[in-house]
């Protein structure tokens, strides 16, 4: 039996409920008329391509189909800039063709990209030099600069952030579905600056393999013009709705169903910082139609996780949530495999996302903010080896990326190291993984999904005998 929320939701029922990590607007009037103004515009994205990433992942709940999902941990308006678009979506774009190699299954795509502004804290307050003055809380919300000016949260900020995703999204539809995402360009995509010598001729060769297969295709009559799988892709977006009155104005009700989207990106997801049962972010979410994510560090336990399932997908809907743990690699091992119990004991349909990003976040002893690349792609190996010992499928990665030639997280074939972080880190946030390193952990996960797909075709033919 599956408890069940039964007030009332609407938009606005989140206003009655405890708030975690909310900005204070000193000028109320000014947020209101923000508020009203966007409520007014376009939706981002349509109620029937939610329903569509719904349906992809419910494929991926059934351990049919695998989900990609990267991009900035907080885009920026000072990076806006096309070539930066462009790299973010080829690295993705170049991960999803290695990983289709390796899983031989349909590898859902979607961007940590068009909206992705708004930062938890873990302090609402920074003090440099005896001046104490409110937190950086991304660009939506206010200026990184340490100014009592720029720290003020702003809410003329949401409307720039509402048109720079929607001109981000319109270049990267524009990217999935003219002519970019060609098979073809296989070899195109390869990024100049690919510094990492080894990935850079590892994908060389892997991009001769898929040249090679398209020629045989086309010779048998399969072509971009007769599958249009082979000359476009689909690229969805997705965020974290931390910002409620943005998400609040960029709910619509679609016309078809009667039911309410969250119109600012395809897939929404909670942060670990947001995700109590009883308040307002919980209760924003569990009324909007979209396929959802909720982040769970390694002190969920598995009670908490079946309540969330309770209020975020009462109806036990595939692919409408998406469980993203973030726990590190040791932590991951020995607490995963009870979470994954419970929901399987409970007959939950979810799908097991891994982000090895956030819990693998040191300082380097030159001050930065960085990630070890073995960490990461020790919490992923970790991921993979629970899901195998239950049986289960290891549904997707969660990845903080960046195409540019950034310097943030150290390690890698291209032995990135402390000393060299201050060459080129950018990040407005967290460390991302650069192009390459990107790269090369999708060879790395490839070969993950290519063992699990052997171990399931020897378990399918040990019952069959
Ligand atoms: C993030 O994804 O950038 C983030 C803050 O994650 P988490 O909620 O898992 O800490
Ligand atoms: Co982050």
């Amino acid at each position: 039996m599956i408890a069940r929320e039964t007030s009332k939701w609407s938009r606005e029922s989140w206003r009655a409920k405890p708030i975690q990590q909310s900005p204070v607007y000193p000028d109320a009037a000014a947020l209101t008329a923000v508020e009203k103004q966007l409520r007014g515009y376009p939706p981002l994205v349509f109620a029937g391509e939610a329903r569509r990433l719904k349906a992809a992942l419910g494929k991926v709940a059934d351990g049919k189909a695998f989900l990609l999902q990267g991009g900035d941990c907080a885009e920026s308006f000072a990076e806006f800039h096309p070539d930066n678009i462009r790299d973010t979506f080829r690295v993705l774009l170049q991960m999803a063709v290695v990983l289709t190699f390796g899983g031989a299954m349909p590898i859902v795509k979607v961007g940590r990209l068009a909206g992705q502004f708004a930062k938890p804290r873990s302090s609402p307050d920074e003090t440099i030099g005896g001046v104490t003055l409110p937190s950086y809380r991304g660009d939506n919300v206010n200026g990184m600069e340490f100014t009592a000016e720029a720290r003020t949260p702003d809410p003329k900020r949401m409307v720039q952030a509402y048109n720079q995703s929607a001109a981000t999204l319109n270049l990267l539809r524009a990217f999935a579905q003219g002519g970019y995402a060609d098979l073809h360009k296989v070899h195109q995509w390869t990024l100049g600056f690919m510094t990492d010598a080894s990935t850079g001729e590892k994908y060389k060769r892997f991009a001769d393999r898929i040249q090679e297969t398209l020629e045989f295709m086309e010779a048998c009559g399969l072509t971009g013009e007769t599958v249009p799988q082979i000359r476009e892709t689909e690229l969805y977006t997705s965020h974290e709705a931390l910002l409620l009155p943005y998400e609040e104005a960029m709910c619509r009700n679609d016309s078809t169903t009667g039911q309410w989207y969250g119109c600012s990106a395809h897939m929404l997801w909670l942060g670990e910082r947001t995700r109590q049962p009883d308040h307002a972010h919980v209760e924003f979410m569990r009324g909007i139609q979209n396929p959802l994510g909720v982040k769970v560090g390694p002190k969920t336990t598995p009670d908490e996780l079946l309540i969330l399932c309770d209020a975020l997908n009462p109806q036990n809907e595939a692919g409408r949530l998406t469980v993203i743990t973030r726990m590190g690699a040791e932590r991951l091992s020995e607490h995963l495999p009870t979470l994954i119990r419970a929901v399987e004991r409970e007959g939950r349909k979810i799908v097991w996302v891994c982000d090895p990003m956030h819990a693998n976040t040191v300082k380097s002893s030159s001050g930065y903010k960085t990630r070890q690349f073995d960490r990461i792609l020790a919490e992923v190996r970790a991921f993979f080896g629970v899901h195998r010992a239950e049986g289960t499928h290891p549904g997707g990665v969660h990845f903080e990326l960046t195409g540019q030639d950034v310097t943030e997280c150290v390690g890698g074939t291209q032995a990135i190291t402390d000393a060299s972080l201050a060459d080129r880190y950018h990040t407005h946030c967290d460390p991302r993984l650069n192009a390459s390193q990107s790269l090369e952990l999708a060879f790395l996960i490839a070969e993950a999904l290519k063992d699990e797909r052997v171990q399931q075709k020897k378990d399918r033919l040990a019952a069959a005998s």
